[in-house]
């Protein structure tokens, strides 16, 4: 039997840092071996990063942590590109095979790739990552796998490009490199949690991902198996924990714990009675009723779900998603978040948490919403993308991929 390819991945998100290994099978199994998280101590701002000692402060214990608890050295991580600057892009690229034989060689869907790519981009602005959804042969479509060899006239390709801010990439790989490790690949956050969290058949049947974490929330539509759009919209948790801390004047901090201990989705679901809440610089404490406090929660949380709807909605594809919203990220932990998205979006709604990875550990946090990302970045041999950030520029990195295809 061969043995297991021990893969790392690390997601740098907005208020926390986390790091998991595992042994990777043949057949794509992931066995999580260990993990380690660390908050990001204020290294990003909406999935950005803007301190890089923080950052890499974190980074670096997350990675020792994980590394204990899985008796393993980490070299090299897959990790995930996110954070408001984060686009996708649908493209397209054709090519007509004008040999006598008419058959379709690596040459052809390589060249038929790199014009897919062929669209101007802002200048700040880089492609990372390619994700081939469907070839079209001679005006068939639907065809996923390269359709090297067959016979045809015309070859099209449909392609989703994702492409980040190059300063804010480049932040990714030196925080990464500053804490010893290697960049193996990058991969689209959205696409990551996507893979850790849905079913095959919900992405088949048309499906919203919304990934809620602490400084974004992000969104990533699939339809008839393909995403066909994703967006980062710059609000999240700590945008609750905020208006908490304003709303019953306290600390970012005793808010963030007032809303995990006794915060709601729903206000009609507050407990009832009043929480305790110490005084800012030294001023006695006061009371607050858990009503209030759930009234704050709704309050922002709508806001972020009317958004999120308008960017379903702009999809165009709103009547078609089956299979409704499967929500993860930290926030998906707040009680009653299901039924209000439910309200809200009018669909059925589920709670996203990693399935298909087994964990070494018992009750391990890898399940946990908010590591959707890390652990989908195990699976993202998966996806059949083409991670391609790097010096050499989208056509380098596109053919380096290319090698190794088969
Ligand atoms: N039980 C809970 N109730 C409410 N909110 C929670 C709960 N648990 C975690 N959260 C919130 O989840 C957020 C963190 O989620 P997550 O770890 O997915 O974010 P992140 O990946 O660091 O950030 P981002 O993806 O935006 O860059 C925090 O704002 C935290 O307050
Ligand atoms: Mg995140």
């Amino acid at each position: 039997m061969a043995k297991d390819e021990i893969v790392s991945s690390l997601d740098i998100g907005t208020t926390k840092i986390c790091a998991v290994v595992s042994a990777v099978s043949e057949e794509g199994e992931v066995e999580v071996l260990g993990y380690g998280s660390r908050p990001a101590s204020g290294g990003l701002r909406k999935g950005v990063i803007i301190h890089l000692d923080n950052t890499v402060g974190a980074i670096e214990d997350a990675v020792e942590q994980a590394e204990k608890m899985s008796g393993q050295r980490i070299k090299n991580v897959i990790t995930s590109v996110g954070g408001i600057y984060l686009k996708g892009m649908p493209s397209d690229g054709h090519r007509s095979i004008s040999r006598g034989n008419k058959e379709i060689t690596k040459a052809d869907i390589n060249a038929v790739i790199e014009a897919a790519c062929e669209l101007s981009i802002p200048l700040d602005q880089e492609i990372f990552y390619i994700s081939p959804q469907e070839y079209i042969v001679d005006g068939h479509d639907g065809v996923k796998e390269p359709p090297l060899g067959l016979i045809g006239e015309n070859l099209g390709i449909r392609v989703m490009l994702f492409m980040g801010a190059i300063t804010s990439m480049q932040n990714i790989i030196k925080s990464i490199n500053s804490a010893g490790l290697r960049v193996r690949s990058t991969v689209p956050g959205p696409l990551a949690s996507s893979l850790a969290v849905l079913a095959e058949d919900e992405i088949n049947s048309g499906v919203a991902l919304v990934d809620m974490g602490g400084g974004t929330t992000s969104i990533a539509v699939f339809v008839k198996g393909y995403v066909i759009h994703t967006c980062v919209l710059g609000l999240g948790g700590e945008q609750v924990t905020g208006d908490i801390a304003v709303g019953v004047r306290s600390s970012p901090e005793v808010a963030e714990k007032l809303k995990k201990e006794h915060g709601r989705a729903i206000s009609a679901m507050a407990q009832e009675g009043e929480m305790d809440v110490p005084g800012l610089g030294g001023r006695g404490g006061h009371t607050v009723s858990k009503l209030v406090l759930c009234e704050i929660i709704q309050a922002r949380l709508e806001e972020i779900f009317e958004l999120v709807r308008a960017e379903i909605k702009k999809t165009g594809y709103e009547d078609m998603l089956s299979a409704g919203v499967v929500l993860t990220g930290g926030v998906a932990n707040t009680d009653g978040l299901v039924d209000l998205a439910g309200n809200m979006l009018r669909m059925p709604v589920r709670i996203g948490k990693a399935s298909g990875i087994t964990a070494a550990a018992e009750g391990s946090a890898v399940s946990d919403p908010s590591f959707s990302v890390a652990a989908g970045l195990l699976m993202q041999s998966k996806l059949r993308g083409v991670p391609i950030f790097g010096k050499g520029g989208v056509f380098e990195g596109f053919r380096k991929w290319w090698q190794n295809f088969f």
